[in-house]
């Protein structure tokens, strides 16, 4: 995070979130494909789609597969172990209905740096 201190003047900067974290820079993303971010030690996979920023958890509930491995199919994330689909903006999981990954909010402020909902995840 920004240095709130610098050369003896106090800059006045945002406070972090609360309930959010920071987790990588917009730039660093491509279109389609994913990225894998750790929050407490849980991982979650990062996608940007249709320009936004999705996240969801990175563990595959079928196998624990890492679905940030997987590929882009139109807004559906394929796993790359056995190829179930999740919608990537609800985390809905289209093969196994009663078997969602957690979906989490995402947003990027203006330094672009990428901040997920964390939720209980950081408590
Ligand atoms: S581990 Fe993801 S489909 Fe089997």
């Amino acid at each position: 995070m920004a240095d709130r201190w610098t050369q003896g003047t106090f800059l006045l900067v945002d406070p972090e979130p609360v309930g959010w974290q920071a987790c990588g820079r917009f730039s660093d993303l491509e279109e389609g494909k994913g990225v894998a971010v750790q929050i407490a030690g849980h991982p979650i996979a990062l996608f940007l789609y249709d320009g936004n920023v999705e996240a969801i958890d990175a563990r595959c509930p079928h196998a624990a597969g890492p679905l940030d491995r997987g590929w882009l199919d139109g807004g559906r994330v394929v796993c790359p172990l056995h190829r179930w689909k999740f919608e990537i903006r609800t985390g809905q999981c289209l093969t196994a209905p009663d078997k969602p990954v957690r979906h989490y909010r995402t947003r990027v402020d203006e330094t672009g740096t990428i901040w997920v909902e964390s939720g209980d995840l950081a408590k």
